[in-house]
């Protein structure tokens, strides 16, 4: 996620953007830079992609004309890769005007061809310079700032925090935002912006959030806010609770919190602007267009780990939507076993990091073999997307704890976008089933928020178990990839022994592991599940209960006939069959913390574990 700063007062901008700039850090990015209106009424901007040590270094190196007016800006690609180029502030105005963006502008191709028919120039590939044009367009026009803010917004679709300053307005910043952060700093004769406190609290407690599609103007001795209309709003002030060392991960005790939380988000931002009026749009997917995804006759999906996984729950919903043989492989297994792949092959890599070399190795040796190749990855510009034919990026924004949480999340919502959309265009599904999955998918990010809330006394179980050696997991279809996600995440975190299995195979030899006190989590499938799945699982459950496991049962909420047998039931809301690992999946992401939080372990950076396995 981007990380957004503003000030206007009587210090010296460069060092309070650079300062609040580097409490945002955490949030993770590419590039950085930032525009001050000088003392001398000049507007200048410096910007590099890089960490913000190469901005600061630059700036000792040629600086420039300081002032009391500015803003700067922290980036994480999604529009175009990490680049000098496509670093924020862009600019309008002939260069009077300086914008930073934090978002994703959905309609910003029609707009910049509109701009270009129109004779304006690019100089990035980025939607947020296509907003900078706008806004120096429209001050041009209103030679108010607010005004241009105003009229720049109403045209805008998708989610945006923006920020903007012209040399003709010093001691002025004005901000706009919609489903995305934005927050105010009150000082004594001085403001801010963010797009969290973390960003100017060093500098004052006194914060106030604005609201959804609301427009502020922040001067050193004012503060106005308004709706997109330009109607004046209700404001609330509070005092910032944490100080600024806690800033480091927004206030979060860990990345690896932190993130979990974001799982909402990392699912909504995957589906923005993939999905319109029942139709999956993947622009992305280039190349591999319609008629070459109506070609294949077979697709392989390949990962490390959590990545494997969500690969794993992709093969059941693309084979059962897309009547596609889909197979799951893990890559260094994948890569050395002489597979048969054609250029009737697609085969599908899932990395967060993008720079797994085991996976690299496999999608340049599937390319060598002549196979289609499409990644989905999380960091932009990273190197399997580039030895890829094309990329769906994962939205979910920087992932910095090593256990992954929220990518996977992510994943498996691309994972599924890409099966609907193969299902159309390969005609295995109606347009109203289509329509009925984009729906429920559409509904995850808020009943992922309610799994969250739901889930707040996981850490008192997981207090209970802390001296626990061995957890097991069952899971039985779609709850299988989860039962091994879930052993995967307390093996990292937790250093126990911790294991997987499908639940039918049970009594083909797991069953002998069970022992009186043995704890064993259990996805239960939906009772309504199609393949009745559901009566299967119960009597699994009460086979382990009769040599005396523990079992805590992960079970559709309000479904009655697991509460006899289970020790524990961690409800989660009703979700169709495929959808319900999306939400099965975060208690056991949850446990996995807090049992390592229990036994104070170190939950971001686990012991021999890297973030990135760059090595083969
Ligand atoms: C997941 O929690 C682990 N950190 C690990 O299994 C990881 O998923 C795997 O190394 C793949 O990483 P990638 O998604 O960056 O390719």
């Amino acid at each position: 996620m981007c990380g957004i700063v503003g000030y206007v007062g009587p210090n010296s901008s460069i060092d309070v953007l650079l300062r609040g700039l580097s409490r945002l850090e955490y949030r993770g990015y590419d590039s950085a830079g930032v525009a001050v209106i000088g003392t001398d009424a000049h507007l200048r901007t410096r910007k590099h992609a890089g960490k913000l040590k190469v901005l600061l270094d630059e700036l000792k190196a040629s600086p420039i004309q300081d002032g009391q007016t500015g803003i700067g800006h922290t980036r994480w690609a999604t529009h175009g890769g990490p680049t000098d180029g496509n670093a924020h502030p862009h600019l309008g105005d002939a260069g009077k005007l300086a914008l930073i963006h934090n978002g994703i502008i959905e309609n910003f191709a029609s707009l910049k061809e509109e701009l270009l028919l129109d004779g304006e120039t690019f100089t990035s590939e980025t939607d947020s310079e296509v907003v900078a044009i706008m806004a120096g367009r429209a001050y041009r026009e209103t030679g108010d700032l607010t005004r241009a803010m105003r009229e720049v917004v109403a045209r805008l679709e998708g989610a945006f925090t923006l920020l903007i300053v012209h040399e003709d307005r010093p001691g002025e910043v004005v901000g706009a935002r919609r489903n995305s952060p934005l927050v105010i700093g009150l000082g004594d004769g001085e403001n801010f912006l963010g797009s969290d406190v973390a960003a100017f609290v060093e500098f004052t407690r006194r914060a106030v959030e604005i609201g959804q599609d609301q427009i502020v103007t922040i001067r050193p001795d004012s503060v106005e806010v308004t709706d997109f209309d330009g109607n004046p709003v209700e404001t609330r002030e509070y005092e910032i609770a944490w100080d600024a060392s806690a800033s480091e991960k927004g206030g979060w005790s860990s990345f690896m919190r932190k993130e979990i939380s974001e799982e909402p988000d990392a699912v909504a931002n995957t589906l923005r602007g993939r999905v319109h009026e029942g139709e999956v749009l993947l622009p992305e997917l280039g190349v591999l267009d319609d008629a070459v995804l109506a070609s294949l006759d077979r697709i392989v999906i390949i990962g490390c780990g959590t990545a494997a996984y969500a690969g794993m729950l992709g093969t059941y919903a693309i084979e059962s939507w897309a009547r596609i043989p889909v197979e799951v492989e893990l890559s260094h297994e994948f890569r050395y076993r002489n597979p048969v792949i054609n250029e009737r092959t697609l085969v599908v890599s899932i990395s967060q990091s993008g720079e797994t070399m085991d996976t690299l190795m496999a999608v340049k040796y599937a390319r060598g073999e002549g196979a289609r190749t499409l990644s989905i990855c999380n960091t932009q510009g990273s190197s399997i997307p580039r030895e890829s034919e094309a990329v769906l990026y994962t939205h979910a924004g920087p992932e910095v704890a090593v256990a992954s949480t929220k990518a996977f999340v992510a994943q498996v919502t691309a994972l599924y976008l890409l099966g609907l959309h193969l299902a159309s265009v390969r005609g295995t599904l109606s347009a109203d089933e289509i329509t009925a999955s984009i729906n429920e998918l559409l509904a995850i990010p808020g009943k992922l928020a309610d799994v969250l809330i739901a889930s707040a006394d996981i850490g008192q179980l997981a207090g209970w178990m802390a001296d626990t050696r061995s957890v097991l997991f069952l899971g039985r279809n779609v709850g299988f990839p989860v039962a091994l996600e879930g052993a995967l995440k307390l093996k990292e975190l937790a250093y126990i022994h911790a294991e997987g299995f499908a639940a039918g195979e049970l009594k083909h030899g797991p069953i002998a592991l069970i022992e009186p006190g043995q704890i064993v989590f259990v996805i239960v499938p939906s009772p309504r599940d199609p393949n009745s799945l559901h009566p299967k699982v119960v009597s699994n459950i009460q086979e382990i209960r009769a040599r005396g496991a523990r079992v805590i049962a992960i079970a559709e909420k309000g479904d009655a006939a697991v509460l006899p047998f289970a020790d524990e039931v961690i409800p989660i809301p009703l979700a169709a069959p495929m959808f319900e690992p999306l939400l099965a999946v975060v208690p056991l992401h949850i446990f996995a913390l807090e049992l390592a939080t229990a036994k104070g372990l170190d939950v971001d950076q686990p012991r021999n574990l890297a973030k990135s396995v760059t090595v083969e």
